[in-house]
């Protein structure tokens, strides 16, 4: 079984080419290096529909086992990432979020403000992580290992 993947970043700056992302190549390297195929990757603006739009394209159209996305999970009033998840997810899971959470609350207190959500869409796992490289490679290392048991049980 194939495990494929899509790795979006959400940065308004990003998306408009005025900050370079190192999240994305730094979640992408991590799958890769956890024997992940990351098949598809993008930059899109903190816009909810463009979020959602993005969402259902890696689930419906590319059939991705998993969606990684990285940015938007804070307080600013353009976070949305979380919401857009949960609005095209047709079952939730708690438990990758929590875990990462627990995780990062053993690093930072400042773990506890990330409203990171996962869900399932379908045969695809969508995944929030935090924006910053060191935020979203921490909280990746926390679940990355008992997600392919998922998709294995999921397909
Ligand atoms: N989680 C971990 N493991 N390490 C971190 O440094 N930073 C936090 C949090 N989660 C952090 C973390 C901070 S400062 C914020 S504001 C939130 O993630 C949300 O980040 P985002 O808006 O870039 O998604």
């Amino acid at each position: 079984m194939e495990y494929t993947a899509a790795v979006i970043t959400m940065s308004d700056k990003g998306s408009q080419g005025l900050r370079k992302d190192t999240s994305g190549p730094a979640v992408c390297e991590m799958l890769k290096e956890n024997g992940w195929q990351v098949v598809y990757t993008s930059i899109i603006p903190d816009d909810f529909e463009t979020i959602k739009e993005e969402l259902i394209k890696c689930a419906d159209e590319l059939s991705v086992c998993l969606v990684m996305t990285t940015g938007g999970t804070g307080f600013s009033p353009r976070d949305v990432t979380p919401e857009a998840t949960h609005a095209v997810a047709d079952r939730e899971v708690r438990g990758i979020p929590e875990a990462m959470r627990a995780e990062s609350m053993r690093i930072t207190p400042m773990g506890m403000l990330s409203r990171a959500e996962a869900g399932l869409r379908g045969g695809t796992l969508m995944v929030n992580l935090p924006g910053s490289e060191k935020a979203a490679k921490e909280c990746l290392a926390a679940v990355i290992k008992p997600i392919k048991h998922g998709i294995d049980v999921l397909r």
